[in-house]
C-alpha cells in the first residue's frame, strides 16, 4: 500500500528544525521561533542554520560582509532577467535566473564542504538581488544594484523601491525572512536533498526546490491569499465570501497545514507586524478583512470537525502587500528566506548521503503483447 503524499513517513535525520504539530510550535536547532523572530537578524539565524550555533560579534560582522559582499550579481543574469519576457512569473523567472547563477559562480561543480558554504553564502545573497531585479526591469526601470551598507531585509526593500526604508519595514522583513528561513521536510526542501542525493549540485538542489516551493499547496499560497483579500475587498464581505467558497469545496488560501494540527506558530508573530503596520499606516483594511476571515475559519471548521488553522501565508500577505512588495512576488521573498533552510539542508545531507529512491507500487495492466502498428486501432 503506497503512502499518499508520504504523509507520516520519515525520510531524514536532521539537526536542523523540529515542527511539534499538535502543540503548534517550532523550534531551529534548538532555539524557539518566537524568541528568534524578536532577539535575532536573518542573518544570524543564516549563521545558526548554517554552523549550528548562533553567531558571535566577530562571526556575525564576518557572516554579514560576506552576504553583502556577495549580493551583486554578473550583469549577464541581469541582461538575461532584461530579456525574460515581462509577463513571466516571478518566481519563474527566479528558478531559471537562479541556475544560471552556476554559470558564474567559481565553486559550481567543486562539492567540497568549503565551496558549498561559499555557494550557500552567494545564493541566498544573490536571490534577493535577482527578485528585485526582475521586478523593476519588467516595468522598464533599471535595477538598483544593492548596497554593502544595508542588512539582507533592509537591502531587498531598498533594491525593489530604490529608497531606503525605514526601521520598522526593515524589520518586519527581517522577521519575515527569519519565520520563513526554514521548516522541516517541507516539499520543497524535500526536493532539494532529492537531487542532491545524486550528488548533483548546490545550483541544481536549489532550482528544483524554488520550482517546487512555487505551487499553490505551498510557497505559492501567499499570492492566493492576497487575490482572496483583494476579491473580498471589504471586511463586511468576508464571512459570505468564505461561507460561498467552502460551499463549493474550495481550500481557502492560507489556512491547513500538512503537519500542524494546531495553530502555526509563525501566524500570530506575522500578525502583531501586520498590526504594527496598520496602526502606523491608518489603514486596517487587511487586517480586518483576515480577522474576520480567521473567526469565520473558526467557526467553520470547529463545526466540520477540523483542525484546519492559519498558516504562515495568512498573514504575510498582507504584511508584504502593505509594505509596496508586488502581489506576484510574495513567494519570491519566501524564496529568499528558505534559500538558508535550503542550502543548510543540502551541506547537512551531503554530509551523510544516501541516494533517495523510493519506490512505486505498479497498478497497471500485465501481460500485453506488442501489436504491429498498422494494426493498432
Ligand atoms: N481550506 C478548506 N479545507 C481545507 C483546507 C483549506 N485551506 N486545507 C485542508 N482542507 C480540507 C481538505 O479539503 C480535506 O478535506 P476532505 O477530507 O473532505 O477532502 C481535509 O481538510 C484534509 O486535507 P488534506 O488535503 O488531507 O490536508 P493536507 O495535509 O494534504 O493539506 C495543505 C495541507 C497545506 C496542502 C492544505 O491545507 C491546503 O491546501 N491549504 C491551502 C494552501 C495553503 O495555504 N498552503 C500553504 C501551506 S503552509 C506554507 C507552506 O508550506 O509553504
Amino acid at each position: 500500500m503506497a503512502s499518499r503524499g508520504l504523509e507520516g513517513v520519515v525520510v531524514a535525520e536532521s539537526e536542523l528544525s523540529k515542527i511539534y504539530g499538535d502543540q503548534g510550535r517550532l523550534i531551529y536547532r534548538g532555539y524557539e521561533i518566537e524568541d528568534l523572530a524578536e532577539h535575532t537578524t536573518f542573518e544570524e539565524v543564516c549563521h545558526l542554520l548554517w554552523h549550528g550555533e548562533l553567531p558571535n560579534r566577530k562571526q556575525l560582522e564576518e557572516l554579514s560582509g560576506e552576504l553583502a559582499r556577495n549580493r551583486a550579481v554578473h550583469p549577464d543574469l541581469i541582461e538575461l532577467l532584461r530579456r525574460t519576457p515581462p509577463a513571466t512569473h516571478p518566481m519563474a523567472a527566479l528558478r531559471t535566473a537562479a541556475s544560471a547563477l552556476a554559470s558564474y559562480d567559481p565553486d559550481a561543480e567543486d562539492m567540497s564542504p568549503d565551496a558549498n558554504q561559499r555557494k550557500a553564502i552567494r545564493i541566498t545573497a544573490k536571490l534577493p538581488t535577482l527578485t528585485a531585479a526582475f521586478a523593476r526591469l519588467r516595468e522598464g526601470k533599471e535595477p538598483v544594484a544593492p548596497r554593502e551598507d544595508l542588512s539582507t531585509a533592509g537591502n531587498f526593500l531598498y533594491m525593489l523601491r530604490g529608497e531606503e526604508p525605514d526601521e520598522l519595514e526593515t524589520r518586519i522583513i527581517d522577521a519575515a525572512l527569519i519565520l520563513h528561513a526554514e521548516h522541516g521536510m517541507n516539499a520543497s526542501t524535500f526536493s532539494a536533498r532529492v537531487t542532491i542525493a545524486t550528488l548533483s549540485d548546490m545550483h541544481s538542489a536549489i532550482t528544483s526546490a524554488i520550482g517546487t516551493l512555487k505551487g499553490p499547496l505551498h510557497g505559492g499560497a501567499n499570492e492566493r491569499v492576497m487575490h482572496m483579500l483583494i476579491e473580498i475587498g471589504e471586511p463586511e464581505a468576508a464571512e459570505a465570501w468564505i461561507e460561498e467558497a467552502l460551499g463549493r469545496g474550495e481550500r481557502i488560501m492560507g489556512f491547513g497545514h500538512r503537519v500542524y494540527r494546531a495553530l502555526d506558530p509563525r501566524a500570530p508573530i506575522l500578525k502583531r507586524l501586520a498590526e504594527q503596520l496598520a496602526a502606523r499606516g491608518g489603514n486596517t483594511k487587511w487586517l480586518d478583512i483576515s480577522e474576520r476571515i480567521q473567526k469565520k475559519m473558526a467557526e467553520e471548521m470547529e463545526r466540520r470537525g477540523r483542525k484546519i488553522y492559519p498558516n504562515v501565508d495568512f498573514f504575510s500577505a498582507s504584511v508584504y502587500y502593505t509594505l509596496g512588495i508586488p502581489t506576484d512576488m510574495f513567494t519570491n521573498v519566501f524564496a529568499c528566506a528558505r534559500a538558508a533552510g535550503w542550502t543548510a539542508h543540502v551541506m547537512e545531507q551531503l554530509a551523510d548521503n544516501r541516494l533517495i529512491r523510493p519506490q512505486a507500487e505498479y497498478v497497471g495492466p500485465m501481460g500485453k503483447k506488442v501489436r504491429p502498428l498498422d494494426e493498432r486501432g
